[in-house]
């Protein structure tokens, strides 16, 4: 049996910081093998950076997964080059950058980490369920992790159970509020609506509240700002059989 922790997105500085002092202490008390962090929002002001990508590798990651804010930053575009660093795999074909497909040889067996994006309320990639379908053939482990960034549950529902016994895992991340959903699907596949965000933990997904409150309440153009305070990290541990790629535990966590 192996460990897999993923962490739900990442916000800012405070967010990295956060995770840098509590990951190795973490992974320890879980007996973390792997470890898979979402990424998209570590920059300071939104987006991932060399700087903020290399923060999380130090603080403990092994792979980084991304979503609708990967290419946020012009900084960002070499990045993808590390075989380490995904963005969603079914953005149109010969236009983005990077790839959303990594396999870690971890010696006596290997993982596959696919990063997919939603399509409902979200700018309209390639459908992910064709994607996926795709990408699964060209796998060759039992062990593969989705990172499903979507915004809509149904759909991130829907693909946990198209998923079902074929992956040994799908973890929604984009919403940044963890779900109280974790379960193993058809005895083998764990899934969670969302895993949740790493920040601060009283603000608007870890804006400040301030700016987010204007914006709503007036409809005026408002520059969001990271939110101060406490911080709290969203995961979820999977035990998984490395052998079949069977999972057989799904465990919410929540560290302040
Ligand atoms: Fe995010
Ligand atoms: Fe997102």
């Amino acid at each position: 049996m192996k460990n897999l922790l993923f962490i739900g997105d990442v916000v800012g500085r405070t967010g990295t910081d956060f995770l840098t002092s509590k990951l190795s202490l973490v992974k320890r008390q879980f007996a973390v093998d792997i470890t898979i962090v979402n990424g998209e929002n570590s920059a300071a002001g939104d987006g991932i950076t060399p700087e903020s990508a290399d923060m999380l590798i130090r603080a403990g990651a092994d792979v980084i997964t991304t979503g609708n804010h990967a290419f946020k930053r012009r900084e960002a575009s070499d990045l993808f080059d590390a075989d380490y660093i995904l963005r969603p795999a079914n953005y149109p074909e010969g236009g983005a950058a990077g790839k959303g497909v990594c396999v870690l040889d971890m010696g006596a067996y290997s993982i596959a980490v696919i990063n997919l994006m939603g399509t409902v309320y979200m700018d309209p990639l390639d459908n992910p369920f064709t994607k996926i379908d795709e990408l699964l053939t060209e796998i060759d482990t039992p062990n593969i992790f989705v990172d499903f960034h979507a915004e809509a549950t149904s759909e991130k529902k829907a693909m946990g159970h198209y998923l079902t016994g074929k992956v040994s895992g799908v973890f929604g991340t984009h919403t940044h509020v963890q779900t109280a959903d974790e379960m193993i699907l058809g005895g083998h596949t764990a899934y969670i609506t969302d895993a949740g965000m790493t920040g601060v933990e009283v603000s608007s997904l870890g804006a400040a509240i301030e700016p987010v409150l204007e914006r709503f309440r007036f409809r005026t153009p408002v520059r969001f700002k990271e939110a101060e305070g406490d911080c709290f990290m969203c995961a979820v541990c999977v035990e998984f059989d490395e052998k079949c790629g069977k999972s057989h535990k799904i465990e919410r966590l929540i560290i302040r």
